[in-house]
């Protein structure tokens, strides 16, 4: 009913609609129309009455509602259904409870906030309030676990394109994941995998996005930045969600197609990370190269200070600046 009513007013949007008009179209009585009016106000809705014109919407609230973010949305089914919190630990955790009560799949987990924002290999993510996109997606991929890196490597590609459509910036993909301006961090993805030996159950892709962020913590403010302190400029948050989505979907699709090879194209055009000096971290290493390719799992090639030829499957790459 209250989304209904709220695509009443956005029709209307900058006239008034009569409440008498909201009560014939919906079969509601005036007084139901007058409380969802009222909700919608403590939601943030600035709503003007007049006794004898009716409501006019004047101003929608910066939040990622779930009635906003599936106003207009094109995709087929993912973000199709919203979970919403003004704040939450992870949106991941969360996620990953939910999914056992077989939630559909697309169904996104959004908050306004984390107050325990995780990132990778047990880092935390600093996730403000109202300032950036704190997004969990559900998936459950046709692929085998090990090729779960294709997800990652598709997220990257969806997020740098939904900016680019939005915003009209150019950021980059350091591998496999990470999405830099400058050098500087502006969006993290962190995938969590439920599976078994040769089938996946479900796969939360996490993303977080600094989007409207105006500072950072003394302690990361040299590695961090938001699209906002990049281009000057507010970014409306749900047309940025939208775009993303849209451009998430589009991805997925072509890997359960078995089409991953035009990801890593893509992949490939917007990376930052081929053709640099690296130094990759593993879980039992430390290894120093020259990234020159990834190949068609996904995995990044490196040539060894030896000339050799390694493949890295996952890891934290730090580019090096180069050496002359
Ligand atoms: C990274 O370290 O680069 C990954 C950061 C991932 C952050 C996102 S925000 C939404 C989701 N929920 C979390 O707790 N983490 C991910």
């Amino acid at each position: 009913m209250k989304k209904a009513i709220l695509t009443m007013l956005k029709a209307a949007q900058p006239e008034y609609i009569s409440g008498e008009e909201i009560s014939s179209t919906l079969k509601v009585s005036r007084t139901a129309i007058w409380k969802h009016i009222n909700i919608l106000k403590d939601e943030g809705y600035i709503i003007n009455s007049q006794p004898k014109k009716g409501y006019q919407l004047q101003e929608i609230p910066d939040k990622l509602y779930p009635e906003e973010i599936t106003d207009g949305l094109t995709t087929e089914y993912i973000g199709q259904s919203v979970v919403y919190f003004e704040s939450t630990g992870s949106t991941n955790n969360i996620a990953k409870e939910l999914v056992r009560k077989a939630l559909a799949e697309g169904t996104i987990v959004i908050a306004e906030e984390q107050t325990e924002g995780k990132g990778r290999l047990g880092r935390e993510w600093i996730s403000p309030k109202g300032e950036g996109i704190w997004l969990s997606v559900i998936l459950r991929p046709n692929i085998r676990p090990i090729d779960a890196t294709q997800i990652t490597l598709a997220a990257a590609v969806a997020t740098v394109k939904a900016i680019f459509d939005v915003t009209g910036l150019r950021l980059g993909i350091k591998w496999p994941n990470d999405i830099l301006f400058n050098g500087k961090k502006v969006v993290g993805i962190l995938t969590e995998m439920n599976a078994e030996v040769d089938r996946i159950n479900f796969l939360v892709l996490g993303i977080g996005m600094n989007v409207n962020n105006t500072e950072f913590p003394d302690d990361i403010s040299s590695i961090a930045t938001s699209l906002r302190m990049i281009n000057e400029e507010k970014v409306n948050r749900i047309n940025l969600l939208q775009s993303l989505l849209k451009r998430i979907e589009e991805q997925y699709k072509l890997i359960n197609k078995g089409e991953f090879q035009k990801v890593i194209q893509d992949w490939k055009e917007w990376n930052i990370t081929i053709g640099q000096e690296v130094a990759v971290t593993t879980i039992k290493e430390s290894i120093s190269g020259r990234a020159v390719d990834i190949n068609e799992e996904g995995a990044l090639i490196l040539k060894l200070i030896n000339g050799e030829l390694m493949k890295v499957l996952s890891g934290d790459v730090t580019l090096r600046p180069k050496i002359k």
